[in-house]
């Protein structure tokens, strides 16, 4: 097997015969939001087979490209679809993209994904800026020999979330006129959607929302010394808060109805990061 560092020095090398930029602010797309990576201006979009160790998504919703470019003035990576761990993939796998976004020189990365609501009052169309994650994954990406020149054995997670990317979201979401709720994130390996049961297990814990993604990239990242941010489009209520059984089809409808606001605060919230990040 290729060491991690020598695969993101090619898939690197790749990109920057490709792209001269230099992108100040990486974004990870997730289900539904994907058409964002084509809004960029000056797009230079590379597909992920064209780049050497990236994984591609086999979930609908997740094209699998990088899409470079500005939005407002401001250099822009993209991760226009993501790898999931219940794909089969090691988190090593599941962590390569935006691990290749540190390694592209970002100061901060975004993330956006899908997710069922837990808390009583969420809505299927709200939006929840995470202010902390549960682990369940079972998983971390960080198990292994450390490379101590990467990051510490054992990162400080008191703030994984950014404090200042988090209230630069909320300016972004006032400024778009868009409703932005914040919560805790239960990361979950899926692919299975929870069980009622599950569900109020989960709030017992102090889940707001419950995903399948986020919370290993984020992991990583924060390893790296790179902050991080992420929003969740509510997509459904979660099982057994939902009186209907719960459909991949309705968390992307949701994904849909909810872009034009998603998008309108993603923007806002890429320039005001890069304000944060100077
Ligand atoms: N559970 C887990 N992941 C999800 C859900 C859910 O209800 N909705 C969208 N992603």
């Amino acid at each position: 097997m290729i060491p991690l560092s020598s695969r993101l020095a090619d898939a690197q090398a790749h990109i920057s015969k490709t792209w001269r930029g230099a992108p100040r602010v990486g974004v990870v797309l997730g289900s539904g939001l994907g058409a964002f990576g084509d809004t960029l201006a000056g797009l230079t979009k590379i597909s992920y087979s064209d780049i050497p160790h990236m994984p591609r998504s086999a979930v609908v919703g997740h094209a699998g490209n990088l899409c470079l470019g500005e939005i407002d003035g401001v250099a822009v990576a993209c991760l226009q679809g993501r790898v999931h761990a219940y794909e089969g993939h090691d988190a090593d796998t599941v962590t390569f993209g935006v691990r290749l976004l540190a390694r592209l020189g970002v100061g901060a990365v975004l993330l956006t994904n899908a997710a069922g609501g837990i808390d009583a009052s969420f809505a299927a169309g709200d939006l929840m800026l995470l202010c902390d994650h549960l682990n369940l994954t079972g998983h971390n990406p960080l198990i292994g020999p450390n490379d101590d020149a990467l990051g510490p054995r054992f990162p400080d997670r008191s703030a994984a979330y950014d404090p200042a990317l988090r209230a630069a979201a909320h300016r972004a979401a006032r400024r778009a006129g868009v409703t932005l709720r914040e919560g805790v994130y239960a990361g979950l390996m899926g692919p299975t959607y929870e069980t009622p049961a599950e569900v109020r297990m989960l709030r017992a814990l102090g889940a707001d929302a419950v995903g399948m993604s986020t919370v290993p990239e984020v992991i990583a990242l924060r390893h790296l010394g790179v902050r991080a941010g992420a929003i969740s489009c509510v997509t459904n209520l979660a099982a057994g808060i939902s009186p209907a059984p719960l459909d991949h089809k309705e968390v992307e409808e949701t994904a849909r109805r909810t872009r034009d606001a998603f998008v309108a605060l993603l923007s806002g919230w890429i320039v005001e990061t890069a304000g944060v990040i100077g």
